[in-house]
Formats: structure tokens, sequence, C-alpha cells
């Protein structure tokens, strides 16, 4: 959490934050826990994890509508997002419903540390160095995309972040033996927490990770280095 996340919270009447569905567990809410008063009201908003277009888009702009309600009441309200709220987050799909349904209400994006930079963090573990690229992706769902990515990163002297790694890793992690790379791809699960677990994907064994994985692949150095 950054300091301007602990301010907003404290100063918010509201605090609003995404759950699956009704009742389910919030990991941006236990991630804020120690920061939201008992006095401070509690606004669940629920996204589903669905792939269909229509339940996604009737959510955000639910989100979008139970917020602005609480402006229009006078009530300050902070909506809690994981990591970065403009990468790969609910938090930017509810901004632009707020953009486009009411335009006039005032709104304020505060950044945080993304999963990548904190998985770096944890590993001591150099994101992108002088002339490197660095592309941030979700992992791809096949074995042909992800062999086109590593070909074109390793041409381009491309660090990879691949996000959504989860159940992936059963496949993943062969198609990144063969190919040599294990030695040279960090792993990081659960960042941050008590069970956090950050490694050289080597020392992983093949298997089904937590939704919350990430893989950084770095297949080069820059020439110049300690
Ligand atoms: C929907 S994206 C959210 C990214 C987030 N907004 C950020 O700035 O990092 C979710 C993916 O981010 C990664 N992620 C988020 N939190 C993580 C954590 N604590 N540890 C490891 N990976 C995490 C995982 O790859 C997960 O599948």
């Amino acid at each position: 959490m950054t300091l301007a996340a602990v301010d907003a919270i404290k100063q918010a009447q509201v605090v609003a934050f995404p759950a699956v569905r009704d009742g389910a567990e919030s990991m941006a809410a236990s991630i804020a826990e120690p920061w939201i008063r008992p006095e401070q009201r509690r606004l669940p908003l629920v996204f589903p994890m669905v792939e269909a277009a229509e339940p996604r888009r009737q959510a955000w702009h639910q989100a979008a509508a139970a917020l602005a309600a609480e402006l229009e009441c006078g009530h300050s309200v902070v909506l809690l997002c994981e990591g970065d709220a403009s990468l790969f987050a609910t938090s930017s799909y509810v901004v632009l419903a707020l953009q486009q349904q009411y335009p006039r209400c005032p709104l304020r994006v505060i950044p945080g540390i993304t999963a990548i930079s904190a998985a770096a963090a944890a590993g001591a573990w150099p994101l992108a160095l002088q002339q490197d690229q660095l592309l941030v992706m979700p992992c791809p769902d096949h074995h042909e995309d992800l062999i086109a990515a590593l070909a074109d990163a390793a041409r381009q002297e491309r660090v990879l972040a691949l996000l959504k790694l989860g159940r992936r890793w059963s496949w993943v992690r062969p198609l990144l033996e063969q190919q040599g790379l294990l030695k040279h791809t960090l792993f990081a699960e659960r960042v941050g927490w008590a069970d956090q677990r950050v490694c050289r994907a080597d020392l992983l064994p093949a298997g089904q990770r937590p939704y919350f994985s990430l893989l950084l692949i770095r297949q080069s150095w820059p020439k110049v280095m300690p």
C-alpha cells in the first residue's frame, strides 16, 4: 500500500471493493483491512468472473452508478483494487464507465505497486536495464503462442512478464524446460502475503498454481554489467 492510498482510505466515508459474488472474500479489501476503520461503510461491488460481455458490462455500469450515487449524497468514497489501478484492473473499467455516464463526477486514480514490481523486488530481480524491452502480457493459452512470444523476446532483448499464470504452469513449465529457460525465469506467487512464494522457476515442480502467480523471463543481459 502506498502512503497516498492509505491517506485516501483514511479520508473516505465509504470503502468500496470488488468481489466476484455477494459475500465473497475480496483480495483488495483484505490487503487494505488494517487501514479500514469500523465506522467506515463497506460497499462490496460484484464483478462476476465470466467471459460473456453483457454481465461484465452490466457490472461495470452498476458499480459506476453505485459510486456516483454515494457522491451524489455527499459521501467521499474510495474504490480499492489490487496492485496498480491501470494495469489489467477492474477499476479501469469503472473509471471509464464513470467518465462516460457521469462526466461531472470528480475522480482521482492513485497509482499502486504492480505485482510485477513487487515480484521483481521480492526476488531482487532487475526488471529492465539499459536498452531492454519489457513486455507485460497475460500468459498465452496455447503452446505455439508462448513459443512465438519467447522467440520474439529473444530477438528483441525483451523481458517477458507473464500474468495470470495459475493453472497454465502445468504446461508452461515443461515448455520452458525444453527451451532451456527455467533458470532464467522468476516465479512469484501471492507476493506480499504471508505465504508468498518467489523462486527461480526450475525449483518449482509443474502443476496448478493459484491465480495470483506470474513469471518474469529474461533471456539475455546487457553487455555492460557489474
Ligand atoms: C487482473 S491482474 C491484476 C494486476 C494488478 N492490477 C497489478 O497491478 O499487478 C491479476 C494478475 O496479476 C498477477 N498478480 C496480482 N497480484 C499478485 C500477487 N500478489 N502475486 C503474484 N501475482 C500477482 C497475477 O498474475 C494475476 O493473475
